[in-house]
């Protein structure tokens, strides 16, 4: 099992497959001079399977697949396939934009994927373009209704930006009445690629949920899963049911149970770290089974108690110059 020494047990982790992403949402991404990661330079996927089983021993019982827009990766599905072979992992579960996710649900399916976070941060076309800086809109609504048809549990990721999609709160809200799907509010996080910090973030949770109740007065409090990084709700009657995300504020650390995997093999504790090794290069420098492990345990042990310890841990790259792509969205 991996253990912290704050006596979490890590049992999810996330893989972010690529980097490289066909939208330019611009919380995540700039519009132009992207540095991709050279292929050679991800983990390839029999690599990615070897750590997959080793974490599957250590008592990974979930995995996550995400970018980057994990579906852009050539040959992913053979991937996806080789994980749900995995003994051990019980959960397989995908982020993804819906722009080219349609053709692959059959397949998702197949490979015991149920549930998929689905990137749409606003409901509106020309935002959607403004924020992606792409036309898609059509594509990923599409995606949206075939998820729901064919009985996938959706789950919206909403990235609450202010001037830019608050007005999309309550539109959201009013799709959980008609759909069985959660819509989850994300506050905006500083990992855009461009190094840029506001210092403060007006649509925190707290002002997203009162944003939600001067609308509708019968929120109700639902019960939140262990482990959850959401605070879940619901509207009475309503079908689906929403979640606020409270990333930036980090009041979700205490139960953490992820660790993450960079598309450059960096192993990551926590959301807010700069990466605590390179599992890939201990690959390709010959390491055993054994070794990964003890790399693996030792890098779950010394887990910082939260993203703020983790962020005054960063030697370098402060305000962090990463983007979600590169961390594992
Ligand atoms: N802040 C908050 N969430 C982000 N994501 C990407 N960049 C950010 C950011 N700067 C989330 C989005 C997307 C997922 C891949 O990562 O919700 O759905
Ligand atoms: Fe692509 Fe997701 Fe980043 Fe948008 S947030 S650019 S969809 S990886």
């Amino acid at each position: 099992m991996l253990i912290d020494k704050h006596n979490r047990i890590t049992d999810y982790l996330r893989i972010a497959v690529t980097d490289r992403c066909n939208l330019r949402c611009t919380y995540c991404m700039p519009e132009s001079g992207i540095k991709y990661v050279p292929k050679d330079e991800l983990l390839n996927f029999e690599e990615l399977l070897r750590l997959a089983n080793i974490f599957a021993d250590l008592g990974i019982t979930k995995i996550r697949i995400t970018g980057g827009e994990p579906l852009v990766r050539k040959d992913i599905m053979k991937f996806i396939k080789g994980l749900s072979e995995i003994e051990g992992i019980q959960k397989i579960n995908l982020t993804t934009n819906g722009t080219v996710t349609g053709k692959y649900l059959k397949e998702l399916w197949k490979y015991g994927v149920r549930t998929i976070n689905l990137s749409l941060d606003t409901l509106d076309r020309e935002r959607f373009f403004q924020i992606s800086r792409r036309d898609e809109y059509d594509n990923v609504l599409k995606c949206f209704h075939d998820m729901i048809e064919m009985g996938f549990q959706v789950k919206i990721n909403c990235v609450v930006m202010s001037g830019v999609n608050d007005i999309d709160i309550i539109p959201f809200i009013k799709l959980t009445e008609k759909y069985p799907i959660s819509v989850r509010f994300i506050e905006e996080m500083p990992f855009n690629g461009e190094g840029k910090d506001e210092g403060h973030l007006v649509w925190d949770y707290r002002k997203i949920l009162g944003e939600i109740k001067s609308a509708f007065p019968n929120v109700t409090k639902l019960i939140d899963p262990p482990n959850s990084t959401a605070y879940n709700y619901k509207i009475e009657n309503f079908q689906g049911d929403f979640g606020i995300i409270a990333s930036y504020s980090r009041t979700f650390c205490g139960t953490c149970n992820r660790i993450r995997l960079t598309p450059k093999g960096v192993v990551k504790t926590c959301l807010y770290d700069e990466g605590v090794f390179n599992v890939k290069s201990l690959i390709r420098a010959g390491a055993t089974d054994e070794e990964l492990i003890l790399a693996i345990q030792e890098a779950v042990s010394g887990k910082a108690k939260n993203g703020f310890e983790a962020e005054g841990r960063r030697s370098f790259d402060f305000p962090v110059s990463e983007s979600m792509s590169t961390i594992g969205g």
